[in-house]
């Protein structure tokens, strides 16, 4: 009979979508687990998307150019402009079904069987699902990060005769720290001196706290050959509408070579996006972001305030990733006790719960699920090295925020 592919079979049991809908089963649960925007579109992107669709429009339900709507490459290029005083070329854009679409099609077209891709281990989670499961052969490196950076000098050891591709996040999720001048600068050079790409994800470049900047690798690549650039609509609150980007190294017919290899993005949102990249300083974006770093000012102290829990302020992102090493080691077999004893009420199969058992944030993750009803993301889902992290957004209304932390101070101890 014929079989699916095993490695689809294998993917990686804990990924955050499945997360989440463990938060959504448990009743009354507070989900802190998700990555969704925590606003809604302001009403002058729903006038426009309504205003969109008209019957005088001929074109609205037509293909598109496959490389994007030359249009919405011009908006995209002049937004770089705009925002980080970049000059970026229209033709060196290709438009992508969301930021996933994006990471697929750079992996697969700069990359093939046997190269060395280097991803840093906590990331996020797609990442090495697109590089080690859906693609044959990458000889992938995790780069074990736990709050640092990826600097020339903690890449260089791990550099193989293969090395093809670094992939870089910043915003990082989860850990919230945002690359600067002085390590672009230096991964950039490295990537000169070893010839290899930077795949930098720039997905969650809105998210960025206490006045700093974020800083598109291509303004440090002046050659514009070692760095492909991604960005995505999916933080601006339009996640749904599965618009991304790639801006790639200058090269005759990049794009179309990039494109090709996938379907493309849907014609009546690529036009919503043009509004929104045109209009950007107009569209209450700036609001919704202070209202995030208001949150993740209340919310960052008072993790840091349980018992066993260490959190760095994140530059940027809507997320918290705390250590919780020291609360496990103080508390593990009553943890265990109980998320077995909760497991079985719930009929969670022997393998799952023997996953409980094996992963430190698994069972942290269980455990406030169960018992405290607050939904997380355990770090193993990011890297086999952050098994002592777990993940929680910020970005959830403030009162969910209040609501999810109380429960956390009272019922987390009490064992
Ligand atoms: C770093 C990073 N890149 C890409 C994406 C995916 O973006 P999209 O929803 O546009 O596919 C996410 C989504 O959470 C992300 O965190």
């Amino acid at each position: 009979m014929a079989k699916i592919n095993p490695i689809a079979k294998e993917i990686p049991f804990y990924l955050t979508k499945q997360i989440s809908e463990g938060a959504a089963a448990e009743p009354g649960a507070v989900n802190l687990s998700r990555g969704q925007a925590g606003f809604l579109p302001c009403q002058k992107i729903y006038d426009e998307a309504k205003r969109i669709i008209s019957r005088e429009d001929k074109t609205i339900f037509r293909y598109e150019k496959s490389a994007g709507a030359k249009d919405l490459r011009k908006s995209i290029a002049s937004w770089y402009g705009r925002m980080f005083d970049l000059e970026v070329n229209p033709a060196s854009i290709a438009v992508t079904v969301g930021g996933t679409g994006a990471i697929s099609l750079t992996l697969q077209t700069f990359t093939k069987f046997g190269d060395q891709i280097v991803i840093p281990d906590p990331s996020y989670p797609f990442y090495t699902l697109s590089a080690a499961h859906s693609l044959d052969g990458r000889d992938i490196t995790r780069l074990p990060l736990g709050f640092n950076k990826v600097s020339a000098n903690n890449l260089r050891p791990l550099i193989k005769n293969n090395m093809q591709m670094l992939i870089l996040t910043s915003p990082h999720n989860p850990t919230g720290f945002i690359y600067d001048k002085e390590t672009l600068t230096g991964l950039v050079d490295l990537a000169e001196e070893k010839d290899f790409f930077i795949m930098y994800d720039e997905n969650h470049f809105p998210e960025i706290y206490d006045k700093k900047k974020h800083l598109p690798v291509h303004l440090f690549d002046r050659k514009r050959k070692f760095s492909i650039m991604l960005g995505s609509l999916a933080r601006l609150g339009l996640q749904g509408e599965r618009i991304g980007w790639a801006v790639l190294p200058e090269s005759p017919d990049i794009t179309s070579t990039f494109i090709a290899q996938s379907p493309f993005t849907c014609t009546r949102a690529q036009r919503l996006a043009r509004f929104v990249l045109d209009n950007y300083e107009n569209l209450e974006f700036g609001r919704e972001f202070q209202i995030y770093e208001e949150k993740r000012n209340w919310l960052i102290p008072r993790l840091n305030e349980l018992e066993g829990f260490t959190c760095p302020m994140p530059e940027g992102t809507s997320y918290a990733f705390p250590n919780i090493r020291r609360f496990v080691e103080a508390h593990k077999k009553k943890l265990m006790e109980k998320v077995r004893l909760e497991s079985k009420k719930r009929n969670i199969s022997e393998e799952e719960i023997e996953l409980s058992m094996r992963y430190n944030s698994i069972l942290v993750y269980k455990y406030m699920l169960y018992h405290a009803g607050v939904g997380c993301v355990p770090g193993i889902a990011y890297g086999p090295n952050s098994d002592d992290y777990i993940r929680l957004t910020f970005s959830a209304d403030k009162q969910e925020l209040e609501e999810g932390f109380s429960r956390l101070k009272e019922r987390l101890f009490a064992l």
